[in-house]
Formats: structure tokens, sequence, C-alpha cells
């Protein structure tokens, strides 16, 4: 209940899926939340269920691909509460992906801006006060496409290989600061942008693990709960897979 009692988070693209695990284990755990999407409704229902379970969250619109609406969402957090001390930028864009003579230049600009600019913009905008407190976690969430090869997805692909640069870079720069960076590797997660049971994809995907099926949001939280956790307090600049051992293989 108390594994990260009274940290002060920050989840992008909270709203669904993955991100909507993180935030409801965060909370559960007695983090206050704040939820950064730009799908208001379902960041809000979430939220209100935070609620009335007895935990912490708020919901902010923020395109986390604009520079200032990361601003606004760390003030929030820091006027509500003072302090960041659990950033976990999850956001990504998530549409076709395509192979290189089929992407577009509108791909590349959106999966660049969402996942790493949006990962930057919250990280630039959050780490002065972590440096302040002189502690800080920050998880992003990558892929296991930054690691294995896989079909029609350059963009995305390099995309994410890109944070895991990021995320070496920003260990080994804050690291002195007591500021850890780690990077979360998802494998197939079953999430609306997942095949599913029945389909061709699917069963790909299940027969590519060691464990034989998909993931679920929540065993991605569990991951992410521990790396932003003071459980994790020496664990900094890793690649932590959780796709049922594709990677292992
Ligand atoms: N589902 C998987 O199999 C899988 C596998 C590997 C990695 N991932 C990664 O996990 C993360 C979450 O994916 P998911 O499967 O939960 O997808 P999802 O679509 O369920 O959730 C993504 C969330 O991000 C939000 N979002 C998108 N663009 C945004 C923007 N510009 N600003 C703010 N919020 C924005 C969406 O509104 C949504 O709430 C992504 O980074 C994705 O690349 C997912």
């Amino acid at each position: 209940m108390n594994r990260v009692k009274e940290k002060v988070a920050i989840v992008t693209g909270g709203a669904n899926g993955i991100g909507k695990a993180i935030c409801e284990l965060l909370a559960e755990e007695g983090a206050w939340v704040l939820v950064a999407d730009i799908e208001d409704e379902p960041g809000r229902e979430m939220v209100r269920g935070i609620a009335k379970k007895g935990g912490r969250a708020e919901y902010f619109h923020a395109d986390v691909s604009r520079r200032e609406d990361a601003a606004a969402a760390v003030q929030k957090a820091v006027e509500q509460n003072g302090r960041i001390d659990i950033l976990c930028n999850n956001a990504a864009y998530l549409g076709k992906s395509h192979a290189i003579l089929e992407s577009t230049d509108q791909e590349w600009d959106k999966c660049i801006k969402v996942a790493l600019m949006g990962t930057h913009y919250f990280t630039k905008e959050a780490l002065p006060y972590m440096i302040r407190q002189k502690k800080g976690s920050i998880v992003n969430v990558v892929s296991i496409q930054a690691l294995a090869g896989m079909m029609t997805s350059v963009a995305y692909t390099a995309t994410k290989a890109a944070l895991l640069g990021y995320t070496l870079s920003a260990a080994y720069d804050y690291g002195p600061h007591n500021i850890r960076v780690n990077s979360l590797c998802p494998g197939p997660i079953q999430t609306r942008i997942s095949a599913g049971p029945g389909e061709a994809h699917y069963k790909w995907q299940c027969d590519n693990t060691v464990l034989g099926r998909v993931g679920y949001p929540e065993e991605v939280a569990w991951a992410a709960l521990f790396l932003a956790s003071d459980e994790a307090s020496y664990v900094t600049g890793v690649t932590l897979p959780v796709d049922g051992g594709w990677t292992s293989k």
C-alpha cells in the first residue's frame, strides 16, 4: 500500500492502457498522481476511479509534444505539492506504422515530437525540482522494438531507440544529483492498440515470447512502480524489458 507513499508523480499518456495502469498502481501505493494526456474524458474518468478507492490523482490536459503544455503540467504538480518525485514518460504516437519506403514525413514528425520531444520537454521541466530535492526517479516507457527488429515501423522504432540513448545520457548527467533515469521496454501488451485473440498477429506475438502469451498493462505497471520507488535506489541507466522473454531468445 505504501511503496511510494507521499511521493508526487506525473505520468504522461496516463488516460489509457499502460499509462493508466501505472497511474492507478502509483496512486494505490500512496503517491499523488498528475495524469497528463490529451484524451480528457477517459483521463477524468480514471481520476474519479482512483478517488473512489481513496487515492489521490488529478487530470491535466497536456499535449506532450508542446513545450508549453509540459511546463504547465509540471507547474501544476509543483504548485499543489511543492515537489516532483516521479516522472513517467509514457505517451507515444501510436498511429499506423510503415516501412521506410511507405513512411511519410508526417509519421516521422509525430513519432519524434510525441515520444522523444515529449519525453524531453517533461524531463527538462521536472529536472530543476528534482535537482533541488537531490532526488528523483524518471521512468521512460520505450518498447522492445528498440531492442529487436520488427516489421513496418521504422519511425516508431527509430524514435524508441533514440529514447534509450536519451535515458542513458540523462542517467549519466543527473546521477550525481541522485536522479535515477531508467527505460522500461514493454513487449506485446494487451491495450486498445494491440491485436486480439483470434488474430494472426496476436498468435505471432504469443509465439515470440518465452512465456507463450501477451502481457497486461498491470504487469508493466509493477515494473514501473519498482523503478519509481526507493526500492530501486541503486538502479539507474538500465533497460528493463517486460516482454515475457521475447528479447531473451
Ligand atoms: N501496447 C503495447 O504492446 C506496447 C508495447 C511496447 C511499448 N508500448 C508503449 O507503451 C506506451 C503506452 O502505450 P499503450 O499501449 O498503453 O497505448 P494507449 O493508446 O492505450 O495509450 C497511450 C496514451 O497516450 C496518450 N497520448 C498520445 N499522444 C499524446 C500526446 N501528444 N500528449 C499526451 N498524451 C498523448 C493517449 O491519449 C493515450 O491515453 C507507449 O509509449 C507505447 O509505445 C506499448
